[in-house]
């Protein structure tokens, strides 16, 4: 006979937070093909604290050494008990696929995270465009999904484009929740009709008279968008050249931008440009010192000392190489994989952070 878990409290609870936790695989469900949605709870009793949009970094064990991957929560905080991702495998990836083949209810995982700033909450507004592309929905869906549990009174218009109807994730759910709430209205745009069956909404790719058509007051709303890279670029050039406010638009990418490249986040001072200078790393918990100029990262020291920082993007979005500064200074430029409050408190981001003299971090 299977035992139902003891009920608790959130407030009997502890919430998740940005430590490593395990997780526990309690549900797997096919959404389209190659596309499917992990559910997990804690393995302690604890809630999840997150916002609409954020990530989470999973250590997967696809080969002898386990594979870090950045994936969007499409759960929603307004149901705390648990969270999931949904991920598509694209043709080449390895441990998508894994995840896909493999992974199972029962089965244990280590995660990094919450991490992420791409969510509604950072960007209030009475009226929102969402346009994602492919797995690129994600995001929107634990906005929607959050939007729909909490706050019925906002106006949504959601685009979304997949190569057919059959590949369009959480259609039947986003379709339902829409018959509810007359605050969401949807549009799907898709590359070509799927056999024998008959399409009558938008075919081809997004153009500006498709989203003329969709959503006649675009340029007033605050707009969202998640797909591949060539699909944002595209949504970006047509909404910048049909006037709209680029302050209005956010988009989210696991891949370092040009822009971002060009212009990263500086914080916790010192110019970029400074010259290389002598410096030295304290790794407190190890007791391991080891000299190293202005120009290394701590994550490449770390590794040099033999030290395991867990790291993800390594290039400041995904937030798994968080590490705690005792001491002394760095020079970080990130790209939005940390908060304010968090460098507040002492936090960086080792991947991207360079030292200033000499540092002490908590490894
Ligand atoms: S590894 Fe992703 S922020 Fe450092």
């Amino acid at each position: 006979m299977t035992m139902m878990p003891s009920y608790k409290h959130l407030d009997q609870m502890l919430p998740w937070n940005d430590k490593v936790q395990v997780l526990e695989c309690v549900a797997v469900l096919p959404e389209t093909q190659d596309c499917k949605t992990f559910s997990f709870q804690s393995t302690e009793p604890s809630w999840f604290r997150y916002t609409p949009g954020q990530f989470v970094t999973l250590e997967l064990p696809v080969g002898p050494v386990p594979a870090l991957r950045t994936y969007t929560l499409s759960s929603s905080p307004s149901r705390p008990l648990s969270i999931a991702v949904t991920v598509k495998a694209q043709r080449d990836s390895v441990a998508t696929r894994w995840m896909l083949d493999n992974l199972k209810v029962g089965d244990r995982l280590k995660a990094f995270g919450p991490s992420g700033t791409f969510s509604f909450h950072n960007h209030p507004a009475e009226k929102y465009l969402f346009i994602s592309a492919g797995s690129g929905i994600t995001p929107m869906m634990s906005m929607t999904r959050w939007l729909y549990d909490y706050a019925r009174h906002t106006d949504i218009s959601f685009i979304n484009c997949a190569r057919r109807p059959s590949e369009i994730i959480f259609r039947a759910e986003l379709e339902r929740m829409a018959t509810r709430d007359p605050n969401i209205k949807l549009a799907w745009i898709v590359e070509e009709s799927d056999p024998y069956e008959v399409w009558p909404g938008f075919r081809g790719r997004i153009n500006a008279l498709m989203l003329e058509l969709a959503v006649p007051d675009y340029r007033s709303r605050e707009i969202f968008c998640c797909g591949p890279e060539p699909f944002m670029r595209n949504v970006r050039e047509m909404l910048a050249a049909a006037g709209c406010d680029m302050a209005r638009y956010h988009e989210e990418s696991f891949h370092p931008s040009t822009e971002a490249e060009a212009a990263p986040i500086i914080v916790d001072g010192f110019g970029a440009d400074a010259a290389e200078t002598a410096a030295e790393i304290v790794f407190t918990r190890s007791g391991i010192t080891a000299e190293c100029t202005s120009a290394d990262t701590v994550l490449q020291i770390a590794r040099t000392a033999g030290l395991n920082i867990p790291s993800g993007c390594q290039f400041g979005v995904c937030g798994t190489c968080k590490t705690r500064k005792l001491s002394g200074e760095v020079q970080m430029s990130h790209n939005g994989g940390i908060l304010d409050e968090e460098v507040e408190e002492g936090f960086i981001l080792a991947c991207c952070s360079r030292p200033v003299g000499r540092i002490e971090v908590e490894i």
